[in-house]
C-alpha cells in the first residue's frame, strides 16, 4: 500500500527541534515526508543542535533517515530550488504541509503568495489547493506586520500554530515541552499519536 505523503518544512525561526521531532513522528506513523530545510534553518539547526544536516538534498537525506531510524524511501528531501518537485505542483498527493518552526520571513511569504522557493510555492500549492496548511510560527513580540499576516492566512483557512508549549502537564524536560507542541500538530494532521497526556487523562 502507497503511504501517505505530508511536507514538512523547517525554516529559520528558533526551535529547529519541534521540526525535527514532528519529522520522527510522522515517520514513525509510517507516513512518507517531503522535507524542505531553508539556508536560515541549516544555521538554526548548527546553532541549536548537535545534529549534522547537510544542505545538499543528497547528503540530508541519509542523515534525516539515519535520526529517525527509517527506511530510505521514507523521507524525500528537496532543494529550495527544486522546481521539478512534486509538491511544486498541485498535482502532486500530499495532503498536507506543515511548516515547523515557521519563520515570520517565510510567514510573510506564503501570505503574500510570493512563491519565490520551494517551500513558498508549496505552500502556495497548498492554499490554491484548498488543503491542510498548518505553520507553526515562532516569533515574539509581534509586530502588527506579523499579526495582519496571520489575520490574512487564518481567513484563508491556514492553522495558524504558535509554538507556546502549555505547562499543565506540569513538564520536566526540554522534551517534553517539544513533544506539546509536536502533539498538538499532529492532532491537527489526524495523526494518532501518544506524545503528552490529554487534558482529563493525567494520572496525577
Ligand atoms: C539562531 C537564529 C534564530 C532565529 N530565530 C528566529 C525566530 O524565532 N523567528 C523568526 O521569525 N526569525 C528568526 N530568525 C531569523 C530568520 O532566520 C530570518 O528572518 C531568515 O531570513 C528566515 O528565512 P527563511 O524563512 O527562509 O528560513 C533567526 C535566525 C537565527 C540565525
Amino acid at each position: 500500500m502507497t503511504r501517505k505523503s505530508i511536507t514538512l518544512a523547517i525554516t529559520g525561526a528558533s526551535g529547529v527541534q519541534y521540526g525535527l521531532r514532528l519529522l520522527q513522528c510522522l515517520v514513525q506513523a509510517d507516513y512518507h515526508v517531503c522535507v524542505l530545510i531553508s539556508p536560515a534553518a541549516q544555521v538554526v539547526i548548527a546553532t541549536e543542535t548537535d545534529i549534522t544536516v547537510s544542505h545538499r538534498p543528497g547528503e540530508a537525506q541519509p542523515q534525516l533517515c539515519e535520526l529517525c531510524q527509517c527506511a530510505s524511501d521514507q523521507i524525500t528531501v528537496y532543494g529550495k530550488e527544486n522546481w521539478m518537485a512534486p509538491i511544486a505542483s498541485g498535482s502532486n498527493t500530499a495532503e498536507a504541509m506543515v511548516v515547523c518552526p515557521c519563520s515570520s520571513a517565510t510567514l510573510s511569504a506564503i501570505a503574500h503568495g510570493t512563491s519565490g522557493d520551494l517551500i513558498e510555492r508549496a505552500a502556495d500549492v497548498m492554499l490554491k489547493e484548498q488543503r491542510k496548511l498548518i505553520l507553526v510560527n515562532r516569533e515574539m513580540p509581534l509586530s502588527a506586520i506579523h499579526l495582519d499576516n496571520m489575520s490574512k492566512l487564518a481567513h484563508l483557512g491556514v492553522t495558524i500554530m504558535p509554538a507556546c508549549p502549555g505547562f499543565y502537564h506540569k513538564p520536566q524536560t526540554v522534551q517534553e515541552l517539544v513533544d506539546f507542541v509536536v502533539a498538538r500538530v499532529l492532532d491537527h494532521l489526524h495523526v494518532p499519536h501518544q506524545l503528552v497526556p490529554r487534558w482529563g487523562q493525567a494520572a496525577d
